[in-house]
């Protein structure tokens, strides 16, 4: 059996406006975990290292646990090396990688044999909802919907000719906190905007009708709220709908805002970045892809 593995995790955009915990999208960055078995270990490198060192993995070996315990196996030792691409706490799913890397560390190193949908049942439950663990375990456009601690899912391809331009304030914004300040009750008007638009979402999406995403991408369940903790959230998604934008939204529990582009991605990215500088916020620009491939064992 093997001892060592090395796993590539996406980092995932969350939402894409109406689809609030039920839509996400893997992007085109990966974060890398090595795993060896046997002995103790920890270290990191890249970005948030200071943060993740005091973290100590908390996440990967939680997960790593919780993939052994399912298995009724006892988690044995291992070492971590980490290797970080993905900015932390910006709505990119960095946490989404920690966890899934810890289930598919687990899943190969200690030859569990646990299926798919089982890696993101458990992800799912650690990370308190399903849109960022299925697209970075599966990548693509994942439509994913809780039952339990049970996830149905169904995988929708990239999109391979547009470009996804994200927005990354430069501070942190955790996802316990952008709910906190979400209501617990909605109106049947803003329920079915939603519905409508996240379903509209996914048909235009599968057909490659570009032209609905701005509309399909707008939002009353989270965002309004949102944009509290987030200055100019507004100005920076009207700014690159105005700049040629196909859709724009918050990325998740944000801060980043993303805005999906065929063509044009510089003056969006220019035009977003003005529109968070307006409000007193420095952010910079990545220009990515949405991608079929989701954690992957590295070659
Ligand atoms: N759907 C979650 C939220 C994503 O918006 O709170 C968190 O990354």
């Amino acid at each position: 059996m093997e001892k060592k593995v090395k796993v590539l995790v996406p980092a995932t955009t969350a939402n894409l406006g109406s689809g609030f915990d039920c839509l996400g999208m893997a992007l085109d960055l990966y974060n890398s975990f090595e795993f060896e078995l046997g002995i103790e270990g920890f270290s990191v490198q890249g970005e948030g290292r200071q943060q993740l060192e005091l973290d100590g993995g908390r996440l990967v070996y939680e997960a790593w646990d919780a993939a052994f315990n399912f298995a009724n196996v006892p988690p044995p030792t291992v070492a971590l090396h980490i290797e970080s691409k993905i900015p932390l706490g910006r709505g990119l799913g960095s946490s989404a990688t920690a966890v899934v890397a810890g289930v598919c560390g687990a899943n190969i190193l200690g030859g569990l044999q646990l299926a798919t949908a089982e890696l993101i049942s458990i992800a799912s439950v650690i990370e308190g909802h399903s849109d960022n663990v299925a697209p970075a375990l599966l990548g693509g456009l994942v439509v994913s919907a809780v039952w339990k601690d049970e996830v149905d899912y169904i995988v929708l391809d990239p999109a391979d000719t547009l470009q996804v331009v994200v927005a990354v304030p430069d501070f942190e914004l955790s996802t316990e906190r952008a709910r906190s300040v979400l209501p617990d009750m909605v109106s049947r008007a803003d329920a079915v905007f939603n519905t409508s638009r996240a379903a509209l979402f996914v048909a235009a999406w599968t057909q490659k009708k570009w032209e609905l995403l701005g509309r399909a991408m707008e939002d009353r369940l989270h965002q309004p709220f949102r944009g509290s903790l987030v200055p100019g959230l507004n100005q920076v998604v009207e700014a690159a709908m105005a700049a040629g934008a196909l859709g724009s939204a918050l990325s998740g529990a944000g801060p980043s805002v993303v805005a999906l582009t065929a063509g044009g991605h510089g003056a969006v990215g220019q035009v977003m970045q003005q529109a968070f500088a307006q409000h007193g916020i420095d952010c910079r620009i990545l220009v990515t892809r949405s991608v079929g491939q989701g954690a992957h064992l590295a070659i």
